[in-house]
């Protein structure tokens, strides 16, 4: 093992990028993949390091001269695919160049499958943790309280949740999904075939909306107003139909007094989740003001810490790296929740961005009505979710 610049290896996991670029701004990413796959999707952090990005093919072609165009004062991140172009452009460049760069292990596929986990709470009586999976800005959480545990839109790499339970020495008992989600696969169909706990749904989003086809998945309904109990913790569904007919949040008070709110995709920190991704954008804005502006504004508390399903821009997060913020102070701060009714369903109508076509593809596989294998399923998870709309952006 060589010591290049200050990394401790000639390649470096999605994990320390992570940190490192979290921490300071000294590196040049050079990404090496092709045109079309870098601007589909990007490293992106709180920070993001200088990115250049030169494709492979040129290096190949002609290393000089590919060589003489790269700044030399940064230690350098080389980027690719899959982590095998990258791994020879870093070797080339350290080894004939003197240039101190390292190779980013699992390029973009192992950037995509990282996940990050924080706790949001711990107390004697119960715990919350925030699962982040930074390339694409999607948030799950774990709660637990006296050996029991519940998942909130668990993400389809499901081991990780189970492996974590595991050494809290906690069962799962409860699976939770706010909604049919369309930009990413959810785990919890299959953790609730693999353990047993039961999966819930609200039966509103059990019908795939452009297909028009029941789902095959198991789940147990979801109703408004329903309650479980979870150790100490009380969950209580509060159905808020607008970025889908059947989203649900959850209202989770301790015993402490402390309360949670997980929103899912009706409230984010900067911005509210789009009512178009069923296709009916016309008739369901009006539902998302609703939601939000009704029905969670009299009923939720001020105090309650809102943890939201998603996120746009990795600076939505707060000083210790968290995606949270009570609500009271969200009624404040967040762009979108200083409008009128008028103002803000024309703005949503008027700004609704594209919706990527595999959103309808990814709505299939929640439903059961599509298999893909994990090939496939990497594919449509590509790049950043679209979930969010804001009139900041
Ligand atoms: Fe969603």
């Amino acid at each position: 093992m060589s010591q290049v610049a200050d990394f401790t290896d000639i390649d470096i996991s999605a994990e320390e990028l992570f940190n490192r670029i979290n921490r300071s701004n000294d590196l040049l990413l050079l990404d090496v993949r092709n045109d079309e796959e870098y601007e589909a999707w990007k490293i992106e952090a709180r920070n993001t390091p200088p990115t250049l990005h030169r494709f492979y093919g040129e290096f190949v072609e002609d290393e000089e001269a590919f060589v003489a165009h790269l700044p030399k004062d940064r230690p350098m991140v080389v980027v690719c695919a899959k982590g095998g172009a990258s791994e020879y452009v870093a070797d080339r460049l350290r080894e004939f160049h003197n240039i101190p760069a390292v190779n980013l292990e699992g390029g973009m596929i192992a950037w995509g499958n990282f996940y990050r986990r924080q706790a949001v709470v711990t107390t004697e009586d119960y715990s919350i943790y925030q699962v982040d999976r930074p390339s694409r800005g999607c948030l799950s959480y774990i709660l637990v309280s006296q050996g029991q545990a519940a998942l909130i839109d668990p993400a389809r790499h499901a081991q990780q949740y189970l492996d974590f339970l595991q050494e809290k020495d906690a069962e799962l008992a409860l699976i939770l999904d706010t909604h049919a989600h369309a930009d990413h696969i959810s785990g919890g169909p299959a953790l609730a075939q693999h353990t047993g706990a039961p999966y819930y749904l609200h039966p509103y989003d059990g019908i795939h909306p452009f297909d028009m086809l029941p789902a095959t998945i198991a789940y147990e309904m979801l109703k408004d107003g329903m309650t479980f109990t979870l150790g100490k913790l009380t969950l209580q569904a509060l159905h808020v139909p607008g970025h889908t007919l059947g989203l649900v949040n959850f209202l989770v008070t301790a015993p402490d007094g402390q309360a949670f709110f997980f929103t899912g995709d009706s409230l984010f920190i900067n911005s509210f989740g789009r009512p178009d991704l069923g296709g009916q954008g016309q008739s369901w804005a009006p539902l998302v003001y609703q939601a939000i502006f009704e029905k969670i504004k009299s009923v939720v508390p001020g105090e309650a810490l809102v943890l939201p399903g998603h996120y746009a821009l990795h600076k939505e997060a707060n000083e210790d790296g968290l995606y949270a913020m009570p609500l009271a102070e969200l009624w404040q701060k967040n762009p979108d929740l200083q409008v009128g009714k008028d103002e803000f369903i024309e703005f949503v109508l008027s700004h609704l961005p594209t919706m990527p076509q595999q959103y309808i593809e990814i709505k299939r596989v929640n439903a059961g009505l599509s298999r893909p294998d994990e090939q496939r399923a990497m594919e449509l998870e590509l790049g950043k979710n679209v979930c969010a709309l804001s009139t900041a952006y």
